[in-house]
């Protein structure tokens, strides 16, 4: 089998903190497992990477998810996140665009080291 290395230009994080836990944030990790074909950790072959993050101080609007563009930098949350809103969000994320409902966070964050 070959083992090629993936170009991640996408990052999807879904908190485990404890407040977005607590909102049920588990299941939408799962569906974005189930969505993306991948577990937690690991990438897609068309450079979607799937992980969790720490709480991001924004509990009250959890349960939250980050999208990282690795291409352009920018950094995202989309909040109030459910299962159905996350299998939407990787759709137009694998059309090559951001869910309108994301929040842009960090505009090129390599700029920051
Ligand atoms: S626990 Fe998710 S933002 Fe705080």
């Amino acid at each position: 089998m070959e083992d090629k290395k993936v170009d991640i230009h996408i990052e999807i994080q879904v908190c485990h903190g404890e407040r977005c836990q607590k909102n049920l944030s588990k299941y939408i990790l799962e569906r974005a497992e189930h969505t993306l074909g991948v577990q937690q950790g690991e990438a897609t072959k068309d450079g979607i990477l799937l992980n969790n993050m720490h709480c991001q101080g924004k509990c009250q609007q959890g349960p939250n998810v980050k999208i990282i563009n690795h291409t352009t930098g920018n950094i995202y949350l989309m909040h109030k996140m459910d299962p159905l809103k996350m299998a939407e969000a990787i759709r137009h994320i694998r059309t090559g665009n951001i869910p309108s409902h994301a929040v842009l966070v960090n505009v090129n964050y390599r700029e920051d080291f």
